[in-house]
């Protein structure tokens, strides 16, 4: 038998060692970017290891848990997703994105463009195209809400013909995706060549995220609540501008302070006053009471 080459033999690795082992094995990627990304995710992750002094039952513990977030993914339902909004993720990195496009703004005088906020799970593509003044609230529970405003860009000039989708939960804080069922209380509207939009929906609730998986579980065990405040989802696209993905939130609303997935931005709290029984704003006349939500969204040019 021959003696195991003792030149061959690798330097003994130490705790402090590892991380900076398997970036120096990256020295053959070809792609820079990912290349840094991935230098960082080890480093911060090892980093995070060894200030928790991390046990394997522990390390144990979140493998199952992720990989019982991914067993609970399928098309109608994103636990990752989820995950990324509780964790903070998903508005750090929708925070970073504006922040990017801020700096490309910098000296400029016109007004700040609408912040956005997440996009959530429960965006559903191709929802119907309906006349600006649809009216999307069917049969579902909640009371009724005209909303209204223009698309401008942040030079204050009107868009016309931008897509404009928005979605939300029933009165009763349920999206359809969780219901089962068909779309509802969803739509595509394009605006008006000065800019302007117009739609009746429902006044939107609070609501828990899904609680009923992993996310749920982690929820509890970090003594969280899972709400998130009222609040109608709104995505805008045009040719020649950034997609803008933001809400507005009720004013009114619980939670605005301790929104489970931190999306609230002090500029998208919108009033949603109650008007009596009478003649609405579009020459509807109401039999009930209803409220009434009135925002302007600012796009930024794709050239900035
Ligand atoms: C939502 O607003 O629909 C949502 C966003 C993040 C997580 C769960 C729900
Ligand atoms: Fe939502």
């Amino acid at each position: 038998m021959t003696e195991p080459n003792k030149e061959m033999k690798m330097a003994q690795l130490e705790v402090s060692d590892f991380a900076q082992a398997v970036i120096d094995r990256m020295a053959e990627c070809k792609e820079p970017r990912f290349k840094q990304v991935m230098s960082a995710l080890v480093r911060h992750a090892h980093a995070f290891a060894r200030e928790v002094d991390l046990t394997p039952e522990e390390w144990m513990a979140g493998i199952q848990f992720l990989t019982a977030t991914g067993q609970q993914c399928d098309e109608k339902r994103q636990e990752f997703i989820l995950l990324s909004d509780t964790l903070g993720m998903s508005m750090l990195v929708v925070a970073l994105d504006q922040a990017r496009g801020a700096k490309a703004l910098e000296g400029s005088t016109a007004p700040k463009p609408t912040e956005a906020t997440v996009q959530g799970p429960f965006f559903w593509p191709g929802a119907p195209e309906l006349p600006l003044g649809s009216d999307i609230s069917g049969n579902e529970s909640g009371e009724p809400c005209y909303y209204s405003g223009r698309v401008t860009d942040t030079s204050g000039k009107p868009l016309g013909g931008v897509t404009l989708d928005v979605w939300s939960g029933d009165g009763d804080g349920f999206y359809d995706l969780q219901k089962g069922g068909d779309m509802s209380l969803r739509a595509r509207f394009k605006t008006d060549p000065d800019g302007s939009y117009r739609f009746w929906s429902i006044r939107p609730t609070y609501y828990p995220v899904p609680t009923d998986g992993p996310v749920g579980n982690m929820l509890t065990r970090m003594g969280r609540h899972p709400n998130r405040p009222g609040h109608m989802h709104m995505m805008m696209e045009v040719a020649g501008h950034e997609q803008l993905i933001t809400h507005i939130f009720v004013s009114d609303s619980p939670y605005l302070d301790s929104d489970a997935v931190f999306g609230v931005r002090n500029s998208l709290v919108v009033d949603f006053p109650r008007s009596e029984p009478g003649t609405a704003p579009d020459g509807r006349v109401m039999a009930k009471p209803y409220y009434t939500a009135k925002y302007d969204f600012r796009l930024v040019p794709s050239a900035a």
